[in-house]
Formats: C-alpha cells, sequence, structure tokens
C-alpha cells in the first residue's frame, strides 16, 4: 500500500483517535542511504548512513511534527496558528495550515532566514512578520502572544510537535532492520533530538528493537548554548537554521545525551560548509548547512579516535539544500561562460576529460 503519512503509519505510537482529523500532505518515510563514498573517500571505518529528511513534503523533518500539531490544532477548533522560526518551522506550519484551511502567522528573525524557506511561508500564504531580532526573542513574544489570543503555538514546546518527529527513529530502525550505535543530529531548539531518543525509547518498550543508540547533538560553534552550560546572547551561524542561543527544549536535549551516554558538541562554520560540500559532491545529497553540523560532527569526533571499528551512525540530515542555494557560491566555483560557439565549448570540455 502506498504511504500513508506519519500518522496513519504509526497510528499506534501517537495521541491521536478515531475522532482526530488528520492534517497530511504524506510526510515521512525518507530515504536513508548508506554513505559507500565516503567511507571511501575519507578511509574511515565506521559505517554512515544519511537520513534524508530534506525529502519531506516542504523539505525539512519540520513536517513529520506538523502533521501532528496542526491536525490536533483542527481537532481542538483552532482558527490559526503561530510560530517563531528560522525558516523551516514557519514554511510546514505555513504549508499544513494553507491544508487544514486555517491562519498561519510566522515570526522570523529580520534577514536571517534564507530566501526559500522565506519564499515558502509567503506563498502559502502565511502572515510573515519579520522581527527586528534573533529567534530567541520571537520565540519569547509568541509565547506571550498565545497567553492572551486564541491560537495555537506550533513551535515544538507544543508536545504534539515532538510526538510527530519521534517518527523518524521508528523509521530508521524500521528501514535498516537494526538499530545503529550512534544517532547523530544537528541541535538548535533542541526539540529533534528530544523527539528521536524519546521515539527510540519507545520502540524499544513496544519491543520493536532491542538496543538504544548514542546519541551525538551538533551545535555551531557561535551558538553552542548547549556546550557552553549558557545561554548565547548574540548567536552567529552561516547554519541560520540553528543559530539559537537558549534552546527550549535544552533539558530534553542534555536528557538524551546523559541517558544514552552520548555527546554535545560544536562544529565551526568552516567545518560545517566542508561537510555540506563533501555530503552533495560524493553522495549526490543536497542539504542545508545546519543539517551537515551532523556529519561535520561526526567527522570531529572520528579524529579523535571516539568509534570503535566497525560501528554504525547515522546522521540526520534535516533539510534540504534548495531552500539557501546562495551558500552554494561560498564553496564553489562560479561556472565557466563561453561564446555559444561548438569550438569554444569543445576547448573547455578538452581541459576536463
Ligand atoms: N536542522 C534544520 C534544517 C533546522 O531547521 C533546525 C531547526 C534544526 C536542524 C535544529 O532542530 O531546533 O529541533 O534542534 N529549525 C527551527 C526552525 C528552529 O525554526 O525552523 P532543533
Amino acid at each position: 500500500m502506498a504511504w500513508q503519512g506519519v500518522i496513519e503509519e504509526y497510528r499506534d505510537f501517537l495521541p491521536v483517535s478515531d475522532k482526530t482529523p488528520i492534517v497530511t500532505l504524506k510526510e515521512g518515510n525518507t530515504p536513508i542511504l548508506r554513505a559507500e563514498n565516503l567511507k571511501k573517500k575519507l578511509g574511515i571505518n565506521i559505517e554512515i548512513y544519511f537520513k534524508f529528511d530534506g525529502a519531506n513534503p516542504t523539505g525539512s523533518f519540520k513536517d513529520r511534527g506538523m502533521t501532528l500539531a496542526l491536525s490536533k490544532a483542527i481537532e481542538a477548533g483552532s482558527k490559526a496558528v503561530i510560530c517563531a522560526s528560522t525558516g523551516n518551522t514557519s514554511a510546514s506550519a505555513s504549508a499544513y495550515a494553507a491544508k487544514a484551511g486555517i491562519k498561519a502567522i510566522v515570526l522570523i528573525p529580520e534577514g536571517k532566514i534564507a530566501l526559500g524557506k522565506l519564499a515558502q511561508a509567503l506563498v502559502f500564504g502565511a502572515h510573515v512578520i519579520q522581527v527586528k531580532g534573533n529567534f530567541d526573542q520571537a520565540l519569547n513574544i509568541v509565547k506571550a502572544i498565545v497567553e492572551k489570543y486564541p491560537i495555537t503555538l506550533v513551535n515544538s514546546i507544543n508536545p504534539f510537535r515532538l510526538e510527530g518527529q519521534k517518527s523518524a527513529s521508528y523509521e530508521v530502525c524500521d528501514q535498516l532492520g537494526f538499530v545503529p550505535h550512534y544517532h547523530a543530529l544537528p541541535v538548535g531548539n533542541a526539540g529533534n533530538i528530544t523527539a528521536y531518543w524519546k521515539g527510540y525509547k519507545e520502540y524499544k518498550k513496544a519491543e520493536k528493537i532491542t538496543s538504544l543508540p548514542i546519541m551525538l547533538g551538533f551545535q555551531a560553534a557561535g551558538a553552542a548554548p548547549l556546550v557552553q552550560g549558557k545561554p548565547v546572547e548574540k548567536p552567529e551561524t552561516i547554519a541560520t537554521a540553528i543559530r539559537i542561543g537558549n534552546p527550549a527544549s535544552w533539558k530534553g536535549a542534555i536528557g538524551a545525551r546523559d541517558e544514552s551516554g552520548g555527546r554535545i558538541d560544536s562544529v565551526t562554520d568552516s567545518e560545517i560548509l566542508n561537510a555540506y560540500s563533501l555530503i552533495a559532491s560524493i553522495e549526490g545529497i543536497f542539504c542545508e548547512p545546519a543539517s551537515a553540523a551532523s556529519l561535520a560532527g561526526v567527522i570531529k569526533l572520528y579524529k579523535e579516535n571516539y568509534f570503535k571499528n566497525g560501528d554504525s551512525v547515522v546522521c540526520t540530515l534535516t533539510g534540504s539544500g534548495l531552500k539557501d542555494p546562495d551558500i552554494v557560491f561560498k564553496v564553489s566555483k562560479e561556472p565557466l561562460k563561453v561564446k555559444a560557439e561548438t569550438q569554444a565549448v569543445e576547448k573547455v570540455i578538452e581541459g576536463i576529460i
């Protein structure tokens, strides 16, 4: 049978009933890919797999949580949803609100979200409010707004978001047929690592799996409050999706780290961009910079001899590179320009082959 979306596929594990109206864009069932080329290129002795959640309907993992958040909002009779976002949450909330036929209001940090994400919110018909400040400030504002107005908050502090997002760990186990030794994720507001860990634990409790992975979270060096142990007032990174200084799911991320015996570490923007180019140029996967923090972190730990020979590591690639194509021009050469003559093109080709 064709894939039905996260809620129908994992209904037994989710807080829905027969009465819940299901709002879905058939999210989930994203590819898991073994990084054979990477293994050869880096000469490493671990097995890396990419869970490419950029292949979701709006191009990020947020859709897994948004199907549930919007379904429950509609069940509760909500007429509007609101979120603060570094871009992907707003794109996803806007799409699912459009599908549900209700209003979406999104607050984004002015000038600090990828153009493709802003375009998504606009085309889905959301009311976009640019805030002259960062994500943390925007999140504080939306929290105050929902105290006063009958609008449903769909940031990951809405528990239904994490309930939906935990489906990704079910899929990893179902697709691989085993539980990886490690699971690596980029960390921003820290909802996703919290959701994955919850999912793994629940799958084990339900006896679908018999072991748990060790959780690894990676923040950008300029926005690494969990690594520093205190909020960062002015977070900065090229990976705008994770430009967050005071994560809402702080405790969840620390819990995932400590209960699994894992690590939360930081990676520099240049390590992120290296991993970003590598994933695209040798594995054929175009993810966004924040997503590449997962591989950047794994490479960093590999160099510290953190892993054992043969360990399996799943890296979630959280979003699509198409959202932020400008970044490509920071890591790739401009295309050549030639006259519209066969000879001119031949000359170039002879230098290639
Ligand atoms: N990767 C991407 C592509 C993201 O958009 C985000 C978060 C993360 C990783 C980090 O996930 O917050 O659960 O730790 N984006 C949010 C947003 C904050 O507003 O779109 P997290």
